[in-house]
């Protein structure tokens, strides 16, 4: 089999999907998995941000440094060059399959389908809310990359 090549997308590369790719960079890690991880959003409006401060704090909380992490866009080669790409809401899906090419082979799906009971959930925007989103937003990552471990490994 090809080697997991994931690809976590929310809308600004800040929020969810930095906090994702770190969930999943240290399950894979804990698990002894060499997979390629990354993050990056539909939008361009943090291109080379680093991560919104609360999702930093967060992952500091369980031992994660993400604060190097730094925002970039979806491109078309993304969709060749990953095996799974996942939007963390249904309108970053839309915006994904907008502009997927043809001739991608990366498989596209919501998240939270991956999470036994937890199919077709969103995984809410953190942005405009307080630390308690962020809190849910790390469980809800979490739990995708323990079940993404699982069913990948
Ligand atoms: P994210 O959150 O998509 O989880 O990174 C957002 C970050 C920034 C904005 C919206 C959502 N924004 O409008 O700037």
């Amino acid at each position: 089999m090809t080697k997991p090549a994931l690809l976590f997308v929310c809308l600004g590369n800040i929020c969810r999907s930095p906090l994702a790719e770190g969930a999943m960079r240290a399950a894979a890690e804990r698990a002894g998995l060499d997979w390629h991880i990354d993050s990056c959003g539909t939008a361009a409006y943090h291109v080379r941000s680093p991560p919104d401060p609360r999702s930093v704090e967060t992952a500091a909380t369980y031992g994660i440094d993400i604060s190097g992490l730094r925002g970039r866009q979806l491109v078309v080669e993304d969709f060749t060059r990953f095996t799974h790409i996942f939007g963390m809401d249904h309108q970053n899906l839309r915006n994904i399959t907008a502009v997927r090419p043809n001739g991608a082979t990366a498989l596209v799906s919501l998240l939270m389908d991956v999470v036994p009971g937890r199919e077709g959930a969103a995984i809410a925007d953190p942005y405009y809310d307080g630390e308690d989103q962020f809190e849910e937003t790390w469980e809800d990552v979490s739990m995708a990359a323990e079940a993404l471990v699982e069913q990948l490994r």
